[in-house]
């Protein structure tokens, strides 16, 4: 691969001060005609013509790595390619350019999009009611956590019921919602296999549990194979069973958080379903809980009604999580997704997905260890610690050959990790390209890959200075 990137030396858009001579003449007109009373002074915002400032984000966007660029690796954020119909879709003023106050019978088919995405994400998780409002995978945490906290509030049982139970390979937004939701988060181990270690969660969960929240797949890229035994385990204890949705893409149509005998579930469906996750939202992802739940998550929902489809903005005992509809372009993104791929386009989607990532598991297991044995899922971990050389030195080879880096250091659990998915939109070549990087990186020196990057526009940061002086401006 040879690699190429633009490279600008770029002002910050407040330092473009690039006016026309036409308005610096205009500065001289005589406005004293105005009374003084009504003139106001110039507001302190920079004067830039609109070429400059779509040339400044052109050139910027030019230094950039994007799925429309290339292969996206990342592991658990879900990188894959965001098809243009979708987008396409999003931006149709018809649905874009609605103003949230519109009376309801002037906005049917918006209506209707977001009553047949409910459906179909009730349809996916097998669950029995679906809120739409939250904005990202936190938030749906958060909103599913404090359903529970209303669920077991509401049966007098809160004063008791203070501990939520989260494995150690959760993603970090796990115990974060848990806390954020006011309870105490209680860490289990998992066993050899990347698994739950179901002596932990025997021994973990007691009647001061309100719910045990887990992934399945994990964010080791392994199915839990036990996990209809730890959904008696903690329904025993009368405690209920969170299903962080952000991997959903390995099972589609294969198996559902509601066979599994989940209570609460939230997708990112900006990772499953057409939009990409990472670069900061926006995001969308719904709750789904079943029958007993019901009545406790946030509205409106959309019903149709003999008259046609309406807002039940009903007292949800939970009150709002978002203002308006949620996001409503991710929303239509994945209903036209959805739609557009039908249940088998679906079920095959996550079949390739998984044949990708044990393609690549494959591939690359004789450069860097394979987190843990068997068949991955989604998504693969792999550990660099044997070969002496720094996850995050690979990661800067793999960024210096013109390739977008795979996670790094996630999950906590496995020393130096390398976290890939490759996702259902990769090429085989892709795949090969990525293996051949990882085996040429691990041939250099750990000296000669430190100097990296060279080829980019930007040198490598010093990580610890950013995060410990965060200047957010200038
Ligand atoms: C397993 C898992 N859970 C939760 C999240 C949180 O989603 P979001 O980044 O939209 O808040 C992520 C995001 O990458 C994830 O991978």
């Amino acid at each position: 691969m040879t690699f190429r990137q633009a490279r600008y030396d770029e002002p910050f858009i407040k330092d473009l001060q690039s006016r026309t001579t036409f308005e610096m003449l205009s500065e001289d007109y005589d406005d004293s005609i105005v009374p003084a009373t009504m003139r106001n002074a110039s507001p302190n915002v920079p004067e830039i013509p609109e070429y400059d400032v779509v040339r400044h984000f052109t050139r910027l966007s030019q230094m950039n790595y994007s799925v429309d660029t290339g292969f996206y690796p990342l592991g658990s954020c879900t990188m894959k390619f965001n098809p243009k119909y979708a987008d396409k879709i999003a931006s149709m003023p018809l649905f874009s350019e609605i103003h949230p106050l519109r009376p309801e019978w002037s906005v049917q088919g918006t209506l209707q999009v977001m009553f047949e995405l409910q459906e179909y994400l009730k349809e996916i998780s097998d669950m029995d009611e679906v809120t739409l409002q939250p904005l990202a995978g936190a938030q749906g945490e958060l909103t599913g956590v404090l359903v529970i906290r209303k669920y077991f509030e509401l049966r007098g049982e809160l004063s008791k019921r203070r501990e939520i139970v989260v494995p150690d390979s959760a993603h970090g937004t796990n115990p974060a919602s848990a806390a954020m939701g006011g309870f105490e988060v209680v860490e289990i181990p998992s066993n050899d296999e990347g698994l739950v270690d179901l002596d932990a969660l025997r021994y973990a969960v007691t009647d001061r549990t309100a719910a045990l929240m887990i992934t399945n797949p994990n964010t080791l890229g392994i199915f839990d194979h036990n996990i209809l035994e730890i959904a008696e385990i903690v329904h025993s204890k009368g405690a209920l069973l969170y299903y962080d949705g952000a991997n959903l893409n390995a099972i589609l149509g294969i198996t559902s958080p509601g066979l599994m005998g989940f209570d609460v579930v939230h997708f990112n469906l900006h990772k499953t379903f057409a939009t990409p996750h990472g670069g900061g939202g926006p995001g969308a992802a719904p709750v789904a809980v079943r029958r007993n739940l019901a009545d406790l998550i946030p509205g409106p929902i959309v019903r149709k009604g003999e008259s046609g489809y309406y807002l039940d903005n009903r007292n949800s005992k939970l009150g709002k999580i978002a203002s308006f509809y949620g996001s409503f372009g991710v929303l239509l993104r994945a209903w036209s997704y959805i739609k557009r791929n039908g249940s088998d386009d679906l079920k095959m989607n996550s079949y390739r997905a998984v044949l990708n990532a044990n393609y690549l598991a494959k591939k690359i297991s004789s450069d860097v260890r394979i987190s843990h044995p068997g068949l991955k899922k989604h998504e693969v971990v792999a550990s660099s610690e044997e070969s002496g050389r720094r996850a995050l030195d690979i990661a800067k080879f793999i960024i210096d050959a013109g390739m977008h880096a795979p996670t790094v250091y996630f999950p906590l659990i496995v020393k130096e990790a390398l976290m890939i998915e490759p996702t259902e939109t990769v090429t085989k070549k892709d795949m090969d390209d990525f293996a051949n990087l990882i085996h040429e990186a691990v041939s250099l020196s750990p000296e000669e890959l430190r100097a990296l990057p060279v080829n980019t526009a930007s040198g490598r940061l010093d990580d610890v200075k950013a995060a410990k002086e965060l200047i957010l401006k200038r």
